[in-house]
């Protein structure tokens, strides 16, 4: 994919800006717009071209118009679960509207297919699934307006196929950590617990702890984004494990490497929250040719091992 060029938007994010590391080592010129809300400027490589800007910005669409992208990987979001339950309508201008302010810049390029890659989240969309781990024919069922918002752009895109012929793939995430996940939100427990256990400070579990989730390394994550980049299949592809793993053993194994030896504390559990889900990733092994690779195992101790530099 030498010489391609790429929009990546919400960059300086925890996934977006892995995302960037490898189209740039992979010859891709990245251009990147976020507005900093969450991402910050030290997941960047020095000299990267970031335009800091809103996805709502009007802006948005010269910016499109100027590159003229190959490839547009969607990945700016309000990301929180509980301000979407707050403050849903501030949650779908930036995850609805603002990824038609950018597909309306796409539309507006002449003589010129551009690629969309939409990141959204599986985990979210299936809501409480009676069969685990659930494949893409599971009903959606959104138990969030985050998980409504992100799901909206799913229906929008083949009717901007149909529009404007826009070429695109949707993958699905399950629960993804890795180096650069915010410690500081609600979501990402290995970030969270990861940065509370390297600084001594006591930690709650939401719930008996036996919830599960399918937790993906974000390494594994770039390359399915990259894979359906380079794929003329829509998807959706969800992008998973296969496999629930518990908060405890989670906590568990975050401790060993943090040699974190309190007990957890356990608190209620938090409304909303899903109690297990984990998905099927057949369909991403088959057209994308797409496995993890990383154990969580190994996963995990280079995320703890990030968190312990950053603290020194
Ligand atoms: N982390 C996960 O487990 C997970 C799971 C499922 C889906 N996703 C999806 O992956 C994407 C990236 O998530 P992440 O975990 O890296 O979160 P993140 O918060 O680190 O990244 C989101 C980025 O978008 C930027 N952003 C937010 N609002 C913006 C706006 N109005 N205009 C411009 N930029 C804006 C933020 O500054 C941030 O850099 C999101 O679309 C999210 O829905 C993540």
């Amino acid at each position: 994919m030498a010489g391609k060029t790429a929009i990546v938007t919400g960059a300086a994010g925890f996934i977006a800006s892995h995302l960037v590391d490898r189209l740039i080592s992979d010859g891709y010129t990245v251009t990147g717009i976020d507005d900093l809300s969450t991402g910050k400027l030290a997941n960047l490589p020095p000299d990267f071209d970031l335009r800091q800007l809103d996805i709502r910005d009007p802006e948005v669409r010269k910016i499109v118009s100027e590159v003229r992208p190959d490839f547009v990987f969607h990945l700016a979001a309000q990301i929180s679960v509980s301000v979407s339950a707050r403050e849903p309508v501030m949650d779908a201008e930036v995850n609805v509207l603002g990824a038609l302010n950018l597909f309306e810049g796409i539309r507006a390029v002449e003589g010129k297919t551009t690629k969309v890659v939409y990141v959204t989240s599986g985990g979210t969309a299936y809501g409480e699934p009676s069969v685990l781990p659930a494949d893409e024919s599971t009903p959606v069922r959104p138990l969030s307006p985050y998980g409504a918002s992100k799901l909206a752009i799913e229906t929008y895109l083949p009717v901007y196929e149909r529009l404007c012929g826009l070429d695109y793939s949707i993958i699905r995430l399950a629960n993804i950590y890795g180096p650069r996940q915010d410690p500081h939100g609600e979501a990402g427990v290995v970030a969270i617990f990861a940065r509370a256990m390297l600084s001594g400070k006591s930690l709650t579990i939401f719930g008996d702890g036996n919830d599960e989730r399918d937790y993906v390394y974000v390494g594994d994550v770039v390359d399915a984004i990259v894979k359906a980049a380079e794929n003329s299949r829509p998807g959706p592809f969800n992008v998973g494990t296969g496999e629930g793993t518990s908060t405890n053993r989670i906590f568990e194994v975050v401790a060993e490497n943090c040699g974190h030896t309190d007990d957890a504390v356990h608190g209620p559990p938090r409304p909303g929250d899903v109690n297990r889900i984990y998905l099927d990733a057949t369909r991403a092994g088959k057209e994308l040719g797409w496995t993890p690779k990383i154990t969580l195992e190994d996963g995990l101790k280079t995320t703890v091992d990030w968190f312990r530099q950053q603290l020194d």
